[in-house]
């Protein structure tokens, strides 16, 4: 590992049958070993609290812990994320074995940060239907609401006699017969939410009683059923598990022919999207936990990356401000679930394809000056809040809140532009030229006075500010803009095959809302009626832009905030730091970018202050 050029390794994270083989005998002389090999060798250590993999023995004990699926069923031992946030029982388990390690490891001088628990989320593990989530759901809406009225009330349950006398009527919004009422549904997600940021909070405060080492936690790609920045909120570092290759197929939103260009190398944009979405979770610090390194074993398919992606994934994230980019796995494990999954070495311990470039990193990194981050141009608002209630309510078949910021993030991309993502609280707007928010279905009132005095240029809707906090349609309608005579009056969403095309180019895809008021038309469909308008410094955008009609307002943008658009082909991307700009080509051929070639799979450098 030192020869390679590694310097943190993760270990730890689902330990738990080793450290605990029977309830309260405890083994921890393997670890200790292995931490002072490793502190010994130079290595700096990540300890993972191992509490995603309770050991078999835990069930005996708390039968009800198990999560429970929206059919009902267990989500059973033999696997791994089989418990369930609510169980108070559990998460005191989850305490004691992370206060055995602090206590234990807390002063350690090799054990330099700590992971909680591993990627929270994973395998849709944020919602569960059990008995005790039950009983905390109730618990979380009596303080949210007080009294029983006031529930019946925001949630509008005089429609179709739903009306409660007391909290303990409430079920949770699964099994019901039609869709369940989408304030309940959205209040699930928020309690569920909650329960995730809770079960974190309480290791993270046992882990800095006993220690002054940065404590983070590993996310996923495209997993929003939490608020990864409350969650973050309590954290040192934010980071994430990139799985390119295992991601393309079912995570991007892609078409096939996408999919085949870029099946040995992943999606160009969906690995910058999270390194800037942790990022801001992270208020700035981030890392790669886990980069892939070779074929996975998860994904549908699963192939083998072109020979330098593992360079350039990493020159990516270091790029978008990554403290650390670390692999997942060292050594293929020849046994159980993983064993399909590649490591750094093979699992006769022979370097794996991927080491060389991960010594090539080693060699550049040594070289390199460091990469300083700059505030990006444009800010992006990700709300969690929104994907449930996109989720929640999609108004068709497969509407995802996450696609439509991500359509928006690529078609930014595409003009060459670098962006900052930003979460929902954010009010200082000052730096940024343009702001977009798109989606963003429950608007504070406090966001909308802030843009609206913000000098960025503002980019809304569709669906921004379309439902109150307790997901009433608000009146006067919606976007309700300060200072803005613009109303939605009446909102459709479009068969997949039933695109409405712009006059001038482009299309209106899935979802349409109609607007009526003052303000400059900025797109039009054929038939003349409005799908942008704009006054003062922000634009409404009335529907789902398919990219060549995102193009058409992003070149706008460019041009209204003094920016060129770069019209970057398919797979070449830029990243501006401070003093540098990088050129990422994700295509498996050179293409030429404007400050000269960049090679297939490969990266450019070109200082630029
Ligand atoms: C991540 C996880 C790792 C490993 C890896 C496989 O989801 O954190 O433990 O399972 O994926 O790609």
């Amino acid at each position: 590992m030192v020869e390679a050029g590694l310097t943190w390794v993760r270990i730890g994270e689902f330990a738990w049958s080793r450290l605990e083989p029977q309830p309260d005998e405890l083994n921890f002389d393997w670890l200790d070993h292995a931490i002072d090999v490793l502190g010994q060798a130079g290595l700096k250590v990540v300890l993972g609290t191992p509490t995603a993999t309770p050991p078999r023995w835990m069930l005996d004990i708390y039968p009800d812990m198990l999560a429970v699926d929206a059919e009902g069923r267990p989500r059973g031992f033999g696997s791994r994320r089989h418990y369930c946030f609510s169980h108070a029982g559990y998460r005191d388990e989850s305490c004691r074995i992370t206060r055995l390690l602090a206590e234990r490891y807390g002063d350690n001088p090799h054990v330099a940060a700590w992971q909680t628990d591993n990627e929270y989320g994973c395998h849709d593990t944020v919602l569960s239907y059990s008995l005790v989530a039950k009983v905390a759901f109730r618990r979380w809406l009596r303080a949210r609401y007080g009294e029983i009225e006031a529930l019946n009330t925001a949630w509008g349950n005089v429609f179709w006699s739903m009306e409660y006398r007391e909290f303990a009527e409430i079920e949770l919004p699964n099994l019901t017969v039609t869709e369940a009422n989408p304030a309940h549904c959205q209040d699930f997600r928020r309690f569920s939410s909650d329960q995730v940021a809770l079960f974190n909070r309480m290791q993270v405060q046992i882990l800095r009683e006993h220690s002054a080492a940065p404590i983070a936690h590993n996310y996923m790609g495209r997993v929003t059923e939490f608020d990864h920045f409350k969650t973050g909120d309590d954290l040192d570092i934010a980071s994430w598990d990139s799985y390119p290759l295992g991601f393309l197929e079912d995570r991007v939103g892609a078409d096939s022919a996408h999919q085949r260009a870029f099946a040995r190398q992943g999606d160009p944009d969906f690995q910058a999207f999270h390194h800037d979405l942790y990022r801001s979770v992270g208020k700035g610090r981030w890392w790669i936990m886990e980069q892939q390194p070779g074929p996975v074993n998860w994904a549908p398919s699963n192939p083998a990356p072109l020979p330098g992606m593992v360079r350039l994934w990493s020159w990516e994230a270091f790029a978008h401000g990554a403290e650390a980019v670390c692999y997942f796995r060292w050594r293929q494990a020849p046994f159980a679930q993983e064993q399909m999954h590649a490591g750094l070495l093979r699992p006769d311990s022979v370097d794996a394809p991927a080491l060389a470039e991960v010594r090539q990193v080693r060699d550049e990194l040594a070289e390199a000056g460091t990469v300083t981050q700059a505030q990006a141009p444009v800010a992006l608002i990700f709300d969690y809040e929104a994907d449930w209630a996109w989720s929640v309510q999609p108004h068709r078949v497969g509407l995802s809140y996450f696609q439509l910021v991500f359509d928006t993030y690529r078609a930014l991309r595409r003009a060459g532009l670098s962006v900052d993502i930003l979460p929902p609280t954010a009010r200082d707007f000052r730096g940024y030229r343009a702001v977009l928010a798109p989606g963003l279905m429950h608007m504070a009132d406090a966001l909308k006075e802030a843009l609206a005095g913000a000098e960025a240029q503002t980019i809304l809707g569709p669906r921004s500010g379309a439902r109150r906090e307790n997901f009433a349609i608000p009146v006067p309608l919606p976007p309700d803009w300060p200072g803005w005579d613009l109303t939605v009056t009446r909102v459709e969403s479009l068969r997949a095959d039933c695109p409405m095309s712009l006059n001038g180019g482009g299309a209106i895809t899935g979802y349409r809302e109609e607007i009526e008021g003052a303000g400059e038309m900025i797109l039009a469909l054929d038939n003349g009626a409005p799908v942008a308008m704009a006054q003062g410094n922000v634009t409404y955008l009335a529907g789902w832009c398919d990219d060549a009609a995102l193009d058409r307002l992003v070149h706008r943008l460019c041009d209204q905030i003094g920016l060129p658009h770069l019209d970057l082909p398919q797979g070449l991307r830029c990243r501006d730091t401070a003093q540098e700009r990088f050129w990422i080509n994700y295509a498996d051929q050179p293409q030429i970018s404007p400050d000269g070639e960049v090679p297939a799979a490969g990266v450019l450098r070109v200082v630029t202050a």
